[in-house]
């Protein structure tokens, strides 16, 4: 049964919503209890694909992982397997962050890794390099991996860049590792902060998660926990540039303001006014939006690659041109063509994406080619004249409990309709 979202845009919004907890902060999470030999309960789990890919690698390891009153409940205690098969691997390509858990776990593992995704190659090879000075062997067969490890050995290393899953990967290996283990050049995700978070409230010993070094102290015995994710700070970046596309006012809670401080620069700068709150932001659109400076995607706390499509969207009525430099992916711009498919001005050249605002938008059918992308052509719709339907819905159900539920909270006329 495919589903598409249907949407009416021209409308200003005006509403509130709860933010649900963070995909990129729950993933690794799953992966770490693997290391606890015991009951993880995790609260303010998402309900995205996504989780229910891990939660299917998680039930093939031998552990068992069920909704509980609206938690993820996993138990790894009886985990008898080190294997990933490739079905389960091609559902998620960030399934590789179960590696350094597996591998600490039961000194080897197997996985396939397919190549490229929809954003471009996605090389492993700086999870691999670390992995290795951490003392595994491991045997790369043409997309297949074979890890074996007697004991991981603590050392200090040093990440090429500072890449979210090696360095995601390179603690949880070095958790399972004896003796101290010091990662340099760590990315510095708050997803990472709240992993420390995790694994700490686990009987581990994090230090420095936030910065570009790391220490851990390994082969402490683990225990189960109970921890509550932090917010997605994509999803609320994407809920405040859809109130800065459609104008009117929005007010998000369950998200950390200082998390989102390069996303609410630049609306501020094109023209919003925002709030931080105890437990959220409040953000204001009245007039015509302006282009700003350009906006360049970087790793954290630089502007985030994962917000660059739907700030594209609400600059796409803005008055002026705006430059982005998409710097992480190779291959980011394919919600592009779509946006032009709504009268949207935007010439793309290699990293480089020019949007010369236009004054009006129409709706028109348009395809989600990606995660992000699928949710900025949401974003667009919203001050867009018109009618639109946004196909291939499965991709924003990746990272999207239920986008037309919250922007529906939030005033939007947004329905999942069947296809
Ligand atoms: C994480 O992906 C996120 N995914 C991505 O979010 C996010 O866009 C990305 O970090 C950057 O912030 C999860 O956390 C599950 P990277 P990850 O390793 O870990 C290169 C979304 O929309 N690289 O920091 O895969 C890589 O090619 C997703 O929620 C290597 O060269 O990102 C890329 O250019 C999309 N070798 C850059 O580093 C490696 O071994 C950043 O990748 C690893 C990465």
């Amino acid at each position: 049964m495919t589903t598409q979202l249907w949407i009416e845009g021209g409308n200003r919004l005006s509403g509130q919503v709860d933010v649900q907890g963070a995909k990129n902060g729950v993933l690794p999470i799953l992966a770490a209890t693997v290391l606890t030999r015991d009951v993880c309960i995790i609260e303010n789990c998402p309900r995205l694909s996504d989780v229910e890919a891990s939660v299917r690698i998680l039930r093939h390891l031998g552990c068992t992982a069920w909704w509980e009153d609206g938690a993820l409940v996993a138990d790894t205690t009886n985990m008898d397997r080190f294997d990933i098969p490739d079905d389960l691997m091609r559902e998620m390509r960030s399934s590789v962050i179960f590696l350094g858990a597996i591998l600490a776990r039961l000194g080897a593992a197997e996985l396939s890794y397919p190549g490229g995704c929809e954003l471009g190659p996605r090389p492993i090879d700086l999870h691999l390099r670390a992995l290795r000075e951490l003392g595994a062997e491991i045997e790369d067969r043409g997309g297949c991996l074979r890890c074996r490890a007697a004991g991981l050995q603590g050392t200090e290393l040093t990440l090429a860049l500072p890449s979210v899953g090696a360095t995601e990967n390179a603690i949880l290996a070095a958790v399972g590792a004896r003796g101290t283990t010091i990662i340099c050049n760590a990315a510095r995700e708050p997803e990472i902060v709240d992993l420390q978070r995790f694994l700490n409230a686990c009987g581990a010993w994090v230090r420095g998660a936030g910065s570009s070094t790391i220490m851990v102290e390994g082969g402490a015995t683990l225990h189960g926990c109970a921890h509550r994710c932090m917010g997605d700070r994509i999803v609320a970046a994407t809920y405040l540039c859809a109130a800065a596309a459609a104008g009117g006012e929005a007010r998000l809670t369950g998200v950390d303001y200082r998390q989102l401080s390069t996303v609410t620069a630049a609306l501020t700068e094109a023209g919003c006014r925002i709030r931080s709150e105890p437990r959220g932001i409040a953000i204001e659109r009245a007039g015509r939006l302006r282009a700003i400076r350009p906006v360049r995607t970087a790793p954290y706390p630089g502007f985030p690659t994962d917000a660059q499509a739907v700030l594209m969207a609400a600059l796409l009525r803005s008055q002026g041109a705006t430059v982005f430099v998409e710097n992480i992916f190779e291959n980011r711009y394919r919600h592009v063509d779509e946006m032009i498919r709504m009268g949207a001005d935007i010439r793309v050249e290699g990293r480089v994406a020019v949007v010369c605002g236009v004054e009006s938008l129409r709706g028109a059918v348009l395809r989600a080619t990606d995660l992000r992308g699928g949710a900025a052509l949401a974003v667009a719709a919203l001050s867009a004249q018109g009618e639109s339907t946004i196909s291939c819905t499965e991709h924003i159900d990746r990272g999207y409990e239920d986008l037309a539920r919250d922007l529906t909270a939030l005033g939007a006329k947004i329905r999942r309709i069947q296809a």
